[in-house]
């Protein structure tokens, strides 16, 4: 079981998410021989806290590290009964949760959180753990905070990561497919939506890769044609062959034309040598023809030609060439209208439209929304940047706006958030671009829920983020009390409250383990 695959997990994001908001802690995984994928990329981790990001930073610290990560898997490994989570403390004192994952009987390795104090650092400690450290003395006196977890917060920390490797292990158990739908999620990687229309795009990528037909992708500017384009080739049995991209709008004809196909030496004033076109180059691979609406008929009647029969006449030239090449054509125009307005070859449209993928806009796919951000902070995030979410207002703000520029327009903002904000914990609303927060908060007042409307599955989260909300509140956080009264498991209730961003501004956690 590769833990690379489960980072896109619904269940994975969930936790991972809880963790960062409520202690903010980093969830991270170690494979069944103690590796940990995470520490020797280097890249998109965040150390819980300034020591431990210190020690992660050299050579010594790491092998220390990795020692306390391998006291969990010896200890998980010897006892092939024992799956609950356990604790160990680090060399600096800090302290390592994790909990093995099985699937049937065998170990896989663990989830765990690391770095993080059992009590308050005093000065003393903090000091002694600079010591030990090699780390100079903090001359303003504000030293690192370090993520603080009571008996009770640790024993909340312990279930829910033994929730989730019971129920990853579940979810490998019960669904014999799922493994086999992991590695083709897994190969569009790249590719994050996990809502219903997202869905249906990659069970349909997953057919036509291995496929050589023709595939039209229709969507929007900035919903990702081109990367699901790519991810068609990479995953199709031309992936070793060149994947070429052309924008049929960037030229003007003649320009395209010889682009395109190519010409022969003195074909036109300036053609001084003999040019390879692209479709050549793409000999054997994939020709991404972007914008392919906007070809002029003279140019469609050629690419016909390429698409029947394989063969076309560079510029100038009198000798066919002949290619084999798999044509992915994308546009966000309406084909079908195009043809009837008589801009577009009907035989050609046919042609290309054997598979058709529609991508859905941002706006009809809001489930995404959390994961595409969890996405894009892991992407942008820097060395040394703290921030390891969104303020519940952003993130309000963020689902209420309607993303004309899609998910381009997201990427750009969140990788803005990070640079104004990258400094901070959560980054705030207040640093969102003024277009977005004007367009959802005219006259810059404080963020107000919209009233449901819309689509039926929409309302209905709406409601349910307002029930659960309004009882967070009225039980003074009592999560055990609200999921009883929900009728859903405390855990549920958890990764729901994690997902609507409502873990904020409310009363510590009354709850009472024992009442479980
Ligand atoms: N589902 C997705 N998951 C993660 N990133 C995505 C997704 N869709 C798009 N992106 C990112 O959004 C940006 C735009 O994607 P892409 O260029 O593929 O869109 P496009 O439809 O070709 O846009 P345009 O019509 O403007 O050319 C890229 O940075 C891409 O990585
Ligand atoms: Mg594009």
């Amino acid at each position: 079981m590769d833990f690379e695959k489960h980072q896109n997990l619904h269940t994975i994001v969930m936790l991972r998410d809880v963790i960062r908001k409520w202690w903010r802690l980093e969830l991270t995984f170690a494979d069944k021989h103690g590796g940990v994928q995470d520490w020797q990329r280097a890249e998109g981790v965040a150390p819980p806290n300034d020591f431990c990001r210190h020690s992660l930073s050299s050579k010594e610290g790491l092998r220390r590290c990795g020692q306390s990560v391998r006291v969990l898997h010896e200890k998980f490994k010897a006892s092939k009964t024992h799956r609950r989570a356990l604790f160990h403390d680090c060399h600096l004192n800090f302290c390592i949760v994790g909990a093995p994952l099985y699937i049937g009987q065998d170990y896989e390795g663990f989830l765990f959180v690391e770095g993080f104090a059992r009590q308050p650092l005093g000065p003393s400690d903090a000091e002694a753990t600079r010591a030990r450290l090699g780390m100079p003395p903090e001359r303003t006196g504000a030293e690192p905070r370090v993520p603080v977890l009571d008996a009770s917060e640790q024993s909340k920390l312990a279930d829910l990561l033994e929730f989730v490797v019971n129920e990853l292990a579940r979810q490998e158990q019960t669904l014999p497919s799922l493994s086999s739908e992991l590695s083709d999620r897994f190969r569009f990687e790249q590719i994050i939506g996990r809502s219903g229309p997202m869905m249906e795009v990659f069970r349909l990528m997953e057919k036509v890769a291995h496929s050589d037909s023709t595939v039209l992708i229709n969507g929007e500017s900035g919903t990702g044609k081109e990367l699901v384009a790519r991810a068609i080739h990479h995953n199709g049995p031309r992936q070793d062959k060149p994947f070429v991209v052309q924008n049929c709008s960037a030229f003007n004809d003649n320009l395209l034309e010889s682009a395109l196909f190519g010409h022969t030496r003195g074909a036109f004033t300036g053609a001084l040598r003999e040019k390879k076109g692209l479709f050549e180059v793409a000999d054997g691979g994939t020709f991404f023809l972007d914008e392919v609406g906007d070809m002029s008929p003279a140019l469609q009647v050629k690419l016909l030609r390429v698409l029947q029969e394989g063969t076309f006449l560079p510029v100038g030239g009198t000798q066919l060439k002949e290619v084999d090449v798999r044509v992915i054509a994308a546009t966000h125009k309406d084909l079908g209208e195009l043809v009837k307005r008589g801009e577009f070859r009907e035989d050609l449209f046919y042609r290309i439209n054997v598979i058709r993928l529609q991508l859905p806009p941002l706006r009809e796919r809001r489930d995404d929304l959390p994961v595409l951000i969890d996405h894009f902070l892991r992407k942008h995030h820097r060395p040394g940047q703290q921030a390891r979410g969104l303020a519940p207002d952003a993130l309000g703000i963020l689902g209420a706006y309607t993303w004309p520029g899609n998910i381009r327009e997201l990427e750009n903002e969140i990788e803005r958030l990070l640079v104004l904000g990258g400094d901070q914990d959560t980054i705030p609303g207040d640093l969102l671009s003024s277009r977005i927060r004007d367009a959802v908060v005219p006259g810059g007042g404080p963020f107000v829920a919209p009233r449901a409307h819309g689509k039926l599955h929409e309302a209905v989260e709406a409601l349910e983020r307002e029930m659960i909300h309004q009882g967070l509140v009225r039980t003074r956080n009592n999560k055990s009390r609200l999921a009883r009264e929900l009728g859903i498991s405390r855990s549920n209730l958890i990764l729901k409250i994690a997902r609507y961003g409502l873990n904020k501004g409310l009363p510590d956690d009354l709850d009472d383990p024992d009442e479980e």
